[in-house]
């Protein structure tokens, strides 16, 4: 696969409606992909969170969501508008943003990546209980041997990150999953930053301002946690999309 095939595939499979002016991020978590890259450009806005605050209760507390979402992800927002005004970025979605991004552009890195991140996880939880189909039942079991040992691995991928950072279950370019992680606001369609590249599926943020209030430095029990409000809908469109 060249670059310009990945970039193409990762933008099918990037997170829709980033900039959201309509706030329909909910309604529309991936569909409003209109192909090649997708995604939208720069001034971006902070999407609304798909549920209310207090829906992962008590696995995931309100404070921690309103904190994390409004003032985290509000500012990785602000700042990504900042760092891209008047430069060649501006003009860029931000799935492109994040394939060209250096080591050099560090303020675009670190907040482009944090509003990506963001943006992908919110919709990954829910308060509705819902289940793996057997499609992605049968995908990470061919992928991981059994659905525990994909548990596990992902598991180890996030009690893994030293400081900050995130887990990740990804589609590769040869269209294999795997789990993989991060730090601080990489993500894989980083394509000069990272070693192992591909469309994120799933991911978990690690950073203690996602579980510090409610577990403390327990970030096990959070990953436990994280595991009784994952949206399996969203993890199926994504992967879908990711196969296109
Ligand atoms: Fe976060």
């Amino acid at each position: 696969m060249d670059k310009r095939e990945f970039i193409k595939l990762a933008g099918l499979a990037g997170v829709a409606a980033l900039s959201n002016p309509s706030g329909l991020l909910a309604a529309t978590p991936v569909s409003g992909i209109t192909g090649k890259t997708g995604g939208a450009k720069a001034p971006f806005e902070l999407p609304p969170l798909p549920y209310a605050a207090d829906a992962l209760e008590p696995n995931i507390d309100k404070l921690t969501m309103e904190i994390h979402h409004d003032k985290h992800h509000g500012a990785y927002v602000k700042n990504l508008n900042e760092a891209v005004n008047g430069t060649t970025f501006a003009s860029l979605t931000l799935e492109q943003i994040l394939n060209k991004v250096t080591e050099k552009d560090k303020a675009i890195r670190n907040n482009g990546g944090g509003h990506y991140n963001h943006s992908l996880f919110w919709p990954l939880l829910s308060a509705e209980k819902t289940a793996p189909s057997d499609k992605l039942k049968s995908a990470i079991n061919s992928a991981f041997g059994s659905w525990d040992t994909f548990q596990q691995k992902f598991n180890d991928a996030a009690k893994g990150v030293f400081g900050s950072g995130w887990a990740w279950l990804i589609l590769t370019p040869e269209k294999k999953l795997a789990v993989t992680s991060t730090p601080n606001q990489d993500n894989p369609l980083m394509h000069q930053l990272v070693k192992e590249r591909g469309i994120p599926v799933m991911g978990l943020d690690v950073w203690e301002h996602a579980y510090y209030l409610k577990h403390q430095n327990r970030r096990p029990e959070y990953i436990a946690a994280f595991w009784n409000v994952v949206n399996w809908n969203e993890v199926q469109k994504r992967y879908d999309m990711a196969l296109k």
